[in-house]
C-alpha cells in the first residue's frame, strides 16, 4: 500500500516534471537559434528525465512523505524544488489536457470532409517499404509498429468568413506545410502526396515553409511541388530548416518552377477571367521570427481581403492587428506525437501546444494550422500528415 502510493506520488510528480521541461523547451526553440543551440538545449532536456526520476523516488522513499514520522519540513532545499517542480508542471499538464479536450471547430466550419490514402497498401509490385523508405538510421524509425507516417489524412475544410466579397465566394486553396526532405521517406512519397495535391484542383496553391533538411534534395522539386499550378498561382514562403540551410537556393529554385516568393511582401490577385473592377485578394507572407519582417500591408485597401502565410502560428497576433482574414501555417507538426487524452507534447511555439494543429478563430483571423506533410524525423502517433484543401465562402452564400 505504502510503496504503490509513493510510487503513485512519483509518477504524478514526474509527469508534471516531463511537463514543465517540455512548456520551457517549447518556448526556447520558438526563438530564431542556430542549430547547434538547439542541439545543446534538447540534449541535457532529454538527458535530466530520467536523472529526475531518480532523484525523486530516492527523495519520496527516504522521507516517506506523509504517511511515516516525516514532514514536507524536513526535506532539504534541493528536494523541495525538484517537489514544487512537479507540482508546477502537472497542474500545466491538467490545465494543457483540459483545453485540448476542448477544442472545438470555430463555428464558422461550415463542412468539413477528410478520407485517409495509406500509402502502406502499394498497389506495386514493390513493396511500399522499397518505394516509400529511404536507408539510414531513420528506416527503423518509419517501421515501428502503428507509426503513421505514410496514412496521408486529405481534408477538404469550408468556412464562412465575414470579409470575403462575393466575387471571391467559393475560393479555394489546398495548402502544403512540412515536407522536410531528407531521404528517410523517398521521393515518390512526396510525389504521390503532390498527385492527390493535383487532383484537388484548387484555385491557389501556398506551401508554409521547411521544405528541406538536406540541401541536395532540393533536385527533388521538379516532379514534386514543381508540378503543381493553381487556377490563380502557386505561393510560398520559407521556414526555419529552410533557413538553416542556403534559403537563398531554394527561392531560387521555386520561382524557377512557377512559384511565387511572398517572404516578408505582399501582392494583390483578382478573381480569374474578372475585369479590374472586381476587388482585389492581398496575399502576404511572414517567415519571422527566422527571416526577413513582417509584410508591409500599409500600401494595400483595408477593405481588400487579406490572406497571410506565416510559418509559425506564432504572428497570430501580429495578424489580428493587420487584419488578417486567413492566415495558413505549419511549423509545429501538431507535436507529431499526441498522447491519448493528453494531446501533443512538442510544440515549438511561444504558446506551446495551444495551435499545434487545428482551426481556430481569432477574430478577425481564421488561424489554420496543419500538422504537415513530413518531419525530420518520420514518426507520428495519433498526428497524421496532412493535405488540406481550405474552401471560402461568404456569409450568404447557401
Ligand atoms: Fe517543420
Amino acid at each position: 500500500m505504502f510503496v504503490g502510493l509513493m510510487l503513485f506520488l512519483a509518477l504524478m510528480l514526474f509527469a508534471g516534471y516531463a511537463k514543465l521541461s517540455t512548456v520551457i523547451l517549447n518556448r526556447i526553440l520558438a526563438r530564431p537559434l542556430p542549430k547547434w543551440a538547439i542541439a545543446a538545449i534538447e540534449v541535457p532536456q532529454l538527458g535530466l528525465l530520467p536523472l529526475y526520476a531518480v532523484l525523486l523516488i530516492q527523495c519520496l522513499f527516504q522521507h516517506g512523505l506523509w504517511l511515516r514520522d516525516r514532514t514536507w519540513f524536513d526535506l532539504t532545499p534541493f528536494q523541495g524544488l525538484l517537489i514544487v517542480a512537479g507540482i508546477i508542471g502537472f497542474l500545466l499538464l491538467v490545465r494543457s489536457t483540459w483545453i485540448f479536450q476542448r477544442y472545438r471547430p470555430p463555428q464558422c466550419e461550415r463542412a468539413h470532409t477528410s478520407r485517409l490514402v495509406d500509402f502502406r497498401h502499394s498497389s506495386e509490385a514493390q513493396t511500399w517499404q522499397a518505394i516509400y523508405l529511404g536507408p539510414g538510421p531513420m528506416r527503423g524509425v518509419a517501421l515501428l509498429p502503428g507509426n503513421q507516417q505514410f496514412t496521408l489524412e486529405v481534408s477538404t475544410k469550408t468556412y464562412s468568413l465575414p470579409r470575403l466579397p462575393s466575387e471571391w465566394d467559393g475560393l479555394s486553396i489546398v495548402h502544403l506545410a512540412d515536407t522536410h526532405f531528407r531521404g528517410a521517406v523517398t521521393r515518390a512519397y512526396f510525389e504521390a502526396v503532390c498527385d492527390q495535391a493535383i487532383a484537388m484542383q484548387p484555385d491557389l496553391f501556398v506551401f508554409t515553409g521547411d521544405l528541406l533538411d538536406d540541401a541536395e534534395l532540393i533536385d527533388w522539386l521538379p516532379t514534386t511541388l514543381g508540378r503543381l499550378r493553381g487556377k490563380i498561382g502557386q505561393y510560398f514562403i520559407l521556414g526555419n530548416h529552410d533557413w538553416y540551410l542556403d534559403s537563398n537556393r531554394v527561392r531560387a529554385e521555386l520561382e524557377h518552377l512557377g512559384w511565387l516568393d511572398l517572404s516578408s511582401r505582399c501582392v494583390e490577385v483578382r478573381p480569374p477571367n474578372s475585369t479590374n473592377s472586381a476587388p482585389a485578394l492581398v496575399l502576404a507572407g511572414d517567415e519571422t521570427p527566422w527571416m526577413g519582417t513582417h509584410p508591409n500591408l500599409n500600401q494595400t485597401s483595408t477593405d481588400s481581403f487579406r490572406i497571410l502565410l506565416s510559418h509559425t502560428p506564432d504572428n497570430i497576433q501580429w495578424a489580428q492587428s493587420q487584419q488578417i482574414d486567413l492566415m495558413l501555417s505549419g511549423h509545429t507538426h501538431g507535436g507529431q506525437i499526441q498522447l491519448p487524452l493528453i494531446g501533443p507534447v512538442y510544440s515549438p511555439s511561444r504558446y506551446g501546444c495551444r495551435y499545434a494543429s487545428g482551426v481556430f478563430w481569432k477574430a478577425p483571423t481564421l488561424l489554420v494550422v496543419s500538422r504537415g506533410i513530413s518531419g525530420r524525423e518520420p514518426i507520428r502517433y495519433l498526428c497524421r500528415p496532412e493535405l488540406t484543401k481550405v474552401v471560402l465562402r461568404t456569409m450568404s452564400a447557401q
